[in-house]
């Protein structure tokens, strides 16, 4: 059984689709498998329904919101938020009734984003500091498929092992093939871990420093926050989400806050540099397995591996504690 075929995964905020998308009208998202039609309501706040009408099928994702629902664009059944249909514009007249429904997902808004879980969420979408904290301005990077399991992008964003061999194209040093002072500390649903890399390069928008001080979280099972100081200069807070959409596919959501020193920001240079560090990950981790075995035994590893193994044992310690039963999606 693949990994990603635990139920416990629907059971996270995820974050689906971004609202500048949403305002353009109503769109399709799969996640996990489970087809969505996403649109907003009257007070523009998102909602996530099946994308599926309950008369003969069509996808919601294809009409167009009318007075606070959704309409089908097959025969105009119009749905609210919760899923009840509303109207049934061939018979104006009659209460369309409680079996004439589809189901609904609990949906908010956070970050620009719309935020879906498919079942009772067992942690909050998280706070970052960064996001109230008027010195940081929020800058979106990436929003895009890869194929490959978000579990390899995610320990991939913990894992400070590899920017001297990926990465040697962008800051990584050949010279520093650890992080010194690595420390992990558990929480609830994730852990902070800090440490110090040297790099060959400073971020974009400095070049004066050569060591990054790494202060990291990881929240289950998803989400990465990766804030890069160094000893001078802005820092730079990467949010790096990954949506499952399959097994084997993941929906790349990646913002960044990044701080104004009074110098100025210059969007267009942190994105060129984040693009080019991304797409060297990618080329590695879209040739990695699809699987993710949380048994320690099932794969070698070395002593930098600890935060990519302290990740599987809670993903796998929420499984026990919280599942009852596995979905199978293609
Ligand atoms: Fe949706 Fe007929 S299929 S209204
Ligand atoms: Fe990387």
């Amino acid at each position: 059984m693949n990994v990603m075929e635990h139920a416990v995964f629907r059971r996270f905020w995820y974050p689906v689709m971004p609202m500048s998308e949403l305002k353009q009208g109503p769109r399709r998202f799969e996640l996990l498998g489970q087809a969505l039609a996403l649109f907003l309501d009257d007070d523009g706040v998102p909602a996530a329904l099946e994308d599926r009408c309950c008369h003969r099928t069509a996808r919601l994702s294809l009409g167009e919101v009318c007075d606070n629902a959704i309409a089908c664009p097959y025969h105009g059944w119009r749905y609210n938020r919760e899923g009840q249909c509303v109207l049934v514009p061939q018979m104006p007249d009659r209460d369309p009734g409680p079996k004439r429904r589809v189901k609904a997902f609990s949906c908010r808004e956070k970050y620009g984003y719309a935020w879906v879980a498919l079942e009772q969420p067992l942690f909050d979408i998280p706070d970052f500091p960064e996001a109230v904290d008027d010195s940081f301005v929020l800058i979106h990077e990436f929003y895009e498929e890869w194929r490959v399991s978000g579990l390899r992008v995610i320990e991939n964003e913990l894992d400070m092992a590899h920017p001297s061999y990926v990465h040697l194209g962008t800051f990584g040093s050949p010279e520093h093939l650890v992080a010194e002072d690595a420390k992990i500390e558990e929480f609830p649903g994730g852990f902070h871990y800090t440490g110090r890399l040297g790099v060959k390069q400073a971020h974009h928008a400095q070049d004066r420093n050569n060591e990054r001080f790494l202060d990291c979280s990881w929240y289950a099972p998803f989400i990465c926050r990766l804030r890069i100081n160094y000893a001078d200069g802005p820092a730079h807070v990467i949010i790096n989400c990954q949506v499952p959409l399959a097994h084997n596919r993941s929906q790349v959501v990646q913002f960044c806050f990044q701080e104004d020193d009074g110098t100025g920001i210059d969007e267009a240079a942190i994105l060129a540099f984040d693009r080019k560090v991304t797409l060297e990950d990618k080329h590695v981790l879209e040739s990695t397995d699809a699987d993710v075995p949380l048994d320690p035994r099932d794969e070698r590893h070395m002593v930098s591996d600890k935060p990519g193994l302290v990740m599987r044992r809670m993903i796998q310690a929420l499984i026990d504690d919280h599942e009852t039963r596995a979905v199978t999606f293609q």
